[in-house]
């Protein structure tokens, strides 16, 4: 067993000497942290940077937030992909301004849309307190360090209680973010420098050399294939969007027709929406978001519907919009190919 002491300096230096010098670091608002540390849930630092920058600058305070219309949110939001996450903060951002920002893990965990990650995260890099988290990079730096061969919900628990038991009391959130940084820089998935780490001493994995085979992957979730048809409607100069139904996935923004190709109703159901017309086979796209793989259809309608659905509007101001990616995607598909006038 390792002196936890030992442990902490080891860890606690390098990452006093090698740490990234991170736009929210040099902050210790808990909104600010918060909002960081949702961006970096599902995606990379250097892609989150800019966001955060913007977002930051348009919204200073979870009160402003609170008070900001959505789809300008959204549309600050717009690329990073995820959108849930968007709206949790923004949820997150009433309730605050309703009750007052959480001192306590145990508070912030009322929170909505905060769990126990991000709670952990904001109470002890913010507030000084004593609570663990476990990431993904967390996840892996402890299976390797100790050796641990479970998977899945085995391995995160067991993670969870090291964590735990690690904790430094001086440095916490110091602590945590040295830990998820070893396993950004040094300890990553494919090829960890443990020549570089300074844990490679106290190492079960560098030592037997499992680096690589730790963690044990768990048996991913199945892939799943969908096959959509998107029909876009253009008449004089403009294109016709309409706004995501409430419940699905991506709602409240804004998309061309979409249907299932696979429901005998789709073809039916985009009919109805863009009225008679031509339509125009422009080709597919393929877009992949957790494990399902979605290919798109994408078709043309020179079309004078009169649908109450559907909104008209130049590429000028679609490009104001909140858009799911893929849907942009299109946008840029149709315009290389189609200016809406004809
Ligand atoms: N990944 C997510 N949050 C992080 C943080 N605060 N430091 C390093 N890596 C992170
Ligand atoms: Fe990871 Fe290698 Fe460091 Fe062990 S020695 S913690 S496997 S980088």
């Amino acid at each position: 067993m390792i002196p936890k002491a030992h442990l902490h300096k080891l860890l606690l230096d390098w990452y006093d000497s090698s740490k990234r010098d991170l736009p929210w670091r040099k902050s210790s608002e808990p909104y600010a942290v918060w909002v960081s540390e949702i961006m970096l849930q599902q995606t990379q630092v250097a892609t989150v940077i800019p966001y955060w920058l913007t977002w930051m600058a348009s919204f200073p305070t979870a009160k402003i937030l609170a008070e900001a219309d959505e789809q300008q949110v959204l549309s600050i939001w717009q690329g990073l992909g995820y959108y849930r996450r968007c709206r949790n903060l923004l949820a997150g951002a009433k309730w605050v301004s309703e009750h007052g920002i959480p001192t306590t893990l145990e508070s912030w965990l009322e929170v909505p849309g905060v769990g126990r990650y991000t709670a952990g995260a904001i109470s002890s890099i913010a507030q000084g307190q004593r609570s663990p988290l476990v990431d993904g990079n967390v996840e892996r730096v402890y299976a390797r360090l100790t050796g641990d061969h479970s998977i899945g919900k085995d391995l995160h628990s067991a993670a969870w209680v090291w964590a735990e038991q690690k904790m430094c009391s001086e440095r916490p959130g110091d602590w945590n973010q040295a830990l998820m940084e070893l396993g950004a820089m040094i300890c990553t998935p494919k090829t960890p420098k443990c020549m570089e780490c300074p844990l490679s001493s106290v190492c079960v994995a560098d030592s037997s050399n499992q680096s690589l085979i730790l963690p044990r992957r768990s048996v991913a979730a199945a892939i799943k294939r969908l096959n959509h048809a998107v029909w876009v409607p253009g008449r004089n100069g403009k294109f016709g969007v309409r706004q995501i139904p409430k419940g699905q996935w991506w709602e409240g923004m804004w998309e061309f027709p979409r249907a299932e190709t696979n429901d005998p109703f789709g073809a039916e159901q985009l009919r109805q929406i863009v009225g008679e017309g031509w339509v125009e086979s422009f080709g597919l796209i393929r877009h992949s978001v957790t494990h399902h793989r979605i290919t798109i259809e994408v078709s043309y309608v020179r079309t004078d519907t009169q649908s109450p659905e559907l909104v008209w509007l130049t590429p000028t101001e679609l490009a104001h919009l909140p858009m799911p990616a893929p849907q942009r995607r299109i946008l840029k598909m149709i315009l290389k190919i189609r200016s809406p006038e004809t």
